[in-house]
């Protein structure tokens, strides 16, 4: 076996990856198809569980359908950027498969989210990656939660597919400063989960402030996800459209297809 040189250096590789901007103003300029084909191409051959390919993307073509889903998930550059995508989890098409071939699907709704979701996220960052390498710029978008059923509706996901987030993508209009990270000693963990100490929570605060208006990471913070914040309203949206999906623990067993 002989070895493969790495074909970049690890410069090479931080000089790509510091590239990555989160971006939602986009120059009109289209997407030539050659590029389009090179994003879905990617997002085809991200590593997927049991090879299963439990996603599926919505290309958002239609400007009415663009402006309403910009509407449903207050992230009006849905309907501005040159491509929009919605990212959904899917085992609609997996089921349909298994009876197609003559088998019953499984009821296994936690698991079809847990690796419904992955494959959903590996497959769009994917295609974000390859944008970035190509000189576009994107944003993911959770918006998708707020009016999940009213979105689920107007796309008309079957049972088994589940919006994960927005994805938009462009040409930036605007070139935003990298924004910062905490330290990597509170994400990278050694055999075994280690609590933070209180000076390393206090230097995250201090490393994230620039990223708010105020300076203020934790009132950021608050307002997602403390009591009272957005993501308690979200969490009710999502337990209603779960079990509307088949995709909750208490749905009905026949049919997750
Ligand atoms: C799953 C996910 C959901 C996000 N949802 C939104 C959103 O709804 N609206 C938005 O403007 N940005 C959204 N973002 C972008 C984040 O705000 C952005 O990634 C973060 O501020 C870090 O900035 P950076 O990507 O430029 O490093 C989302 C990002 C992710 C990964």
């Amino acid at each position: 076996m002989t070895d493969t040189p790495p074909t970049y250096t690890s410069a090479q590789v931080r000089a790509l990856i510091d590239r990555h901007r989160t971006v939602r103003r986009y120059r009109p300029d289209p997407l030539p198809q050659e590029h389009l084909d090179t994003l879905l191409y990617a997002a085809q051959r991200a590593p997927t569980d049991a090879t299963a390919q439990m996603y599926s993307f919505i290309r958002l073509t239609d400007p009415a359908v663009r402006a309403q889903v910009a509407e449903l998930t207050a992230n009006p550059h849905l309907a501005s950027a040159p491509e929009s995508f919605v990212v959904c989890m899917d085992v609609h098409r997996l089921a349909l498969l298994l009876e197609h071939s003559g088998y019953t699907p499984g009821h296994f709704p936690g698991v079809a989210v847990h690796f419904g979701v992955g494959d959903a996220v590996l497959a769009g960052q994917s295609m974000l990656l390859a944008a970035e390498l190509l000189g576009y710029q994107g944003c993911w978008i959770g918006g998708v939660l707020t009016h999940l059923d009213q979105l689920v509706e107007l796309l008309a996901l079957p049972e088994g597919v589940l919006p994960f987030a927005g994805l938009t993508i462009g040409l930036p209009d605007e070139h935003p400063a990298q924004r910062p990270r905490v330290q990597r000693k509170l994400v990278l963990h050694e055999n075994r989960y280690r609590e933070p100490e209180l000076h390393e929570l206090d230097e995250a605060l201090r490393r994230m402030a620039p990223i708010t208006a105020r300076g203020d990471w934790a009132q950021t913070l608050a307002r997602y996800f403390a009591v009272g914040g957005s993501m308690e309203q979200r969490e009710q949206v999502l337990q209603r459209v779960l079990s509307r999906q088949q995709l909750s623990a208490h749905s009905q067993p026949e049919s997750v297809g």
